[in-house]
């Protein structure tokens, strides 16, 4: 059982303030996924370079993965790594999907700075209940948390869904006033992983549902909202894989155009994983082919998270507009 650590104690944040600026100031916080060292030295580095704020976020499936004590003291590291580059920009460890409340807990006592609870596959009052739970167990401790209403498709780690359903605004308030979270996602068209829309020859990507997104930021004004599966799934990516042996048709995302409109809105929050991954996955293929006597994971790795530093300050610069807002 891992000891009790307080998040402030390892120079970590909550998102309150990132969220009152972003929503005051028209961009979204960036929300990026992390397994390992290479990414999350990508992550910091370019969010440093950009002097952008910071979300690093684990979901249950990275918890199991790198261990929960090895990403705590992984993001204190970050922490002190930003620092020692000369930068102080706020960085917050945040739980991506937590689903029940014991994951929830044991996160905040490990010195999570922010969680997720997903209750969004249980009926509305369950959701409600536990997402209520959760809050009165984060809140004491100054841990900031995000809820969900309504389902996106797709796989996030362990938490699937097979059919997506749009969020109900006559909905966002009651459960706001009833849980207290401090950030809601909502299901807007977008859904999680590399095959997001599935479109026939010449079809272009289906606009996401703004007047979703408009009609809760009226019912809600200036409160947080989160964009999951906001992943563009950069084309450059998938067509290396496809050369360099791999399989991936058909794999398309959200336009970066849509993501810009998101973020001047009530969005302040984008969440950002499988472009992520696409990108390793590329530059790893690449390298393999280009060198097949190498046999240095700091080779093929190293090159994966130059490429990846330079996706995340594309992304902080060109899109989410986070870039000097730290
Ligand atoms: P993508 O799969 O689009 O990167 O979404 C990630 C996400 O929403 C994590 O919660």
């Amino acid at each position: 059982m891992a000891d009790t650590v307080h998040y402030s104690e390892l120079g970590l944040v909550n998102t309150r303030d990132m969220f009152k600026k972003a929503v005051g100031g028209g961009y979204a916080i960036p929300a990026y996924n992390f397994n390992n060292l290479e990414q999350l030295q990508a992550i910091i580095t370019a969010c440093v370079e950009t002097s952008s704020p910071v979300i690093v976020q684990v979901s249950k499936g990275a918890r199991e993965y790198a261990n929960q004590t090895m990403l705590r003291y992984m993001a204190m590291g970050a922490v002190q790594m930003a620092r020692e580059m000369g930068s102080d920009i706020p960085i917050c460890l945040h739980l991506d999907h937590g689903d029940t409340f014991e994951i929830c807990k044991s996160c905040v006592d490990s010195g999570f700075s922010s969680v997720m609870i997903d209750g969004s596959h249980l009926s509305y009052d369950e959701n409600v209940a536990v997402t209520r739970k959760v809050v009165e167990y984060a809140h004491p401790r100054d841990v900031t948390v995000e809820g969900e209403l309504g389902v996106l498709a797709g796989i996030e780690d362990e938490v699937s869904a097979e059919h997506s359903s749009y969020t109900k605004p006559e909905e966002v308030e009651d459960f706001v006033t009833k849980t207290g979270v401090d950030s809601l996602a909502i299901s807007i068209g977008t859904s999680h992983g590399a095959y997001k829309f599935k479109l026939k020859e010449g079809e272009e990507v289906p606009p996401l549902r703004f007047d979703i997104l408009e009609e809760c930021q009226r019912r809600l004004p200036g409160f947080p909202i989160v964009l999951h599966g906001a992943s563009s799934v950069v084309q450059e990516y998938v067509e290396l894989i496809n050369r360099y042996g791999g399989k991936m048709e058909g794999a398309v995302g959200v336009p970066e155009e849509q993501l810009r409109r998101a973020a001047a809105s009530a969005v302040c929050k984008i969440n950002i994983d499988s472009d992520g991954r696409l990108a390793v996955t590329a530059k790893v293929r690449e390298y393999m082919a280009q060198n097949p006597g190498e046999f240095d994971p700091r080779k093929y790795l190293g090159t994966a998270r130059k490429e990846l530093i330079k996706l995340i300050k594309h992304k902080n610069e060109a899109v989410l507009g986070s870039a000097g807002r730290a």
